[in-house]
């Protein structure tokens, strides 16, 4: 039979879905094989899954034993495991889940087409979870896309050590993949069509790395040299740690006009206590101080931010000064989590009196804080224009496209009947605000072509309710 199919699921993080990318690619273009969406059609599956949370680890199991089923009526199926689960559990998973033939971290995935080649040939189980650095982007293919975002991995790994956290036992040491690499990376990701681009990492405001002339570069030296690439207009980059977002990071929010008008730069609690055991390295005044500074820069800046609830020894008072915290600054779109003792990590030792009822109420409070905070931002925009670059169709309606803002909202508008607008920028008028998107019309666009702007005119429906008018490109 064939050998050539495979499925890979995906739990997690934004760096997560970004490395299933790279492995579809690479099993593509290295092994010649197809991706299949359907796991009984498959010779290998794949589950790439990260252990942040419990919960994403008690899914690999329920999926490996549903994969094991498979595997009973196909003895040639390959199953295979990476990620920070893979990581994390190493050996202990060889031996809760047997049947598992590959087992793959986070910095070893670019390996898979030589272990899937000695599982093969041995036909016994091959495991590398080292963090061999540097190597993964060497050795990885050049992304191809047709989509216009795309995201890009500036570096790896976390040293902050947040008490909480199973990310730097599970990624390894924090390290900045060297300019060259990224520079080059992102002009091939123009060259293909993408107009937005995300740099991802764990920590990416602390990229530090020398180039080969001895000068060492910044993210906003990266930002900089990525804004000057032809074709990308919009510049984003996540995750972002409090404490290293220094004053030059700060002013590229003023001068770069491609850099985003949001920022996600998670402050886990407004609680300088509970900000101590967590060792986060800041305080609330000093997050407050560094938002402030931001929002000088860049006055139209929407700030979303990671909360976690619950944090061993979280008193009430602590919970308060987070949801003073949350009104004071008005975020946006943010996501909160119940904290989730790591095995191994300094917090899960921490004395925690808190009853998980109380945990859950706290969580949900500050979840309907933060939606109602998120709504009426949404709201403010109703009868604003805003400049939207075209991801795709819309996913309800085929017959609507849908876009993002620079504050990185959804936006749903009725296409054009006679033109292709995806992977352009057009302004829309928003007209309504849905439960996790806005409503827009379309009032402009620009056409672009390998970077060269054609102004064009459309004739559609939408144009003759609302008068279009062409945006002067840059
Ligand atoms: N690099 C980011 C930062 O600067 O904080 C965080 C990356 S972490 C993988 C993503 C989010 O998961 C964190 O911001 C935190 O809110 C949440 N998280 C991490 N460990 C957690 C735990 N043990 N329990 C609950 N949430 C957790
Ligand atoms: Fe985790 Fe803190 Fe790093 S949350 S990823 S150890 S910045």
């Amino acid at each position: 039979m064939s050998s050539n199919r495979f499925y890979i699921e995906t739990h997690g993080c934004q760096m997560n879905v970004h490395d299933s990318e790279r492995l579809a690619e690479l099993l593509r273009q290295r092994c010649a094989m197809i991706q299949t969406q359907h796991p009984e059609a498959a010779d290998l599956l794949l589950l790439n899954t990260c252990s942040v949370r419990e919960k994403a680890q008690q899914k690999v199991f329920h999926c490996l034993g549903r994969w094991r089923a498979l595997k009973q009526g196909n003895s040639d199926l390959l199953i295979g495991v990476g990620g920070c689960v893979a990581s994390q559990e190493g050996a202990a998973l060889r031996e809760r889940a047997p049947w598992v033939d590959l087992i793959f971290g986070p910095q070893t995935l670019h390996r898979l087409p030589q272990m899937i080649a000695a599982r093969r040939r041995e036909k016994l189980p091959v495991m590398d979870i080292s963090f061999p650095e540097i190597e993964k982007f060497d050795q990885l293919p050049t992304p191809r896309t047709e989509k216009p975002t795309a995201w890009l991995s500036i570096m790896e790994g976390c040293s902050k050590y947040c008490s909480f956290c199973i990310v730097p036992y599970t990624r390894g040491e924090e390290w900045s993949r060297p300019p060259e690499g990224v520079i080059v990376e992102a002009q091939q990701l123009a060259a293909q069509g993408v107009r937005e681009i995300t740099l991802l990492g764990q920590n990416v405001n602390g990229y530090r790395k020398h180039n080969s002339n001895g000068e060492v570069l910044r993210l906003s030296d990266l930002i900089r040299m990525i804004a000057s690439i032809n074709g990308i207009e919009r510049i984003r980059y996540t995750t972002s740690h409090p404490l290293e977002m220094d004053d030059d990071l700060v002013a590229a929010h003023a001068e770069v006009p491609q850099l985003a008008h949001h920022l996600h730069l998670p402050v886990q609690s407004g609680s300088d206590r509970v900000l101590a055991l967590m060792k986060r390295g800041y305080t609330a005044l000093e997050y407050r101080d560094r938002v402030r500074a931001l929002r000088r820069a860049q006055p139209d800046l929407s700030l979303s931010s990671d909360f976690i609830v619950g944090f061993p020894g979280e008193s009430e008072r602590d919970f308060e000064d987070t949801l003073q915290l949350v009104r004071d600054i008005g975020f946006d779109q943010s996501y909160s989590f119940l904290y989730s003792a790591r095995p191994g990590t300094p917090a899960a030792s921490l004395p925690d009196n808190t009853p998980q009822e109380r945990k859950r109420e706290r969580l949900a409070q500050l979840q309907t804080l933060l939606s109602q905070l998120a709504e009426t931002a949404n709201q403010r925009r109703v009868g604003s224009r805003q400049r939207v670059l075209v991801t795709g169709s819309s996913r309800r309606n085929p017959s609507e496209l849908q876009g993002r803002t620079t504050d990185n909202r959804v936006v749903n508008f009725p296409a054009p009947p006679d033109i292709s607008l995806i992977g352009e920028f057009v302004e829309l008028s928003i007209t309504a605000v849905r439960a996790h998107s806005l409503r827009g019309e379309l009032t402009a666009y620009q056409e672009q072509q390998r970077g060269e702007a054609t102004l064009a005119t459309p004739s559609s429906s939408v144009a003759a309710s609302a008068p279009l008018t062409m945006i002067a490109v840059q």
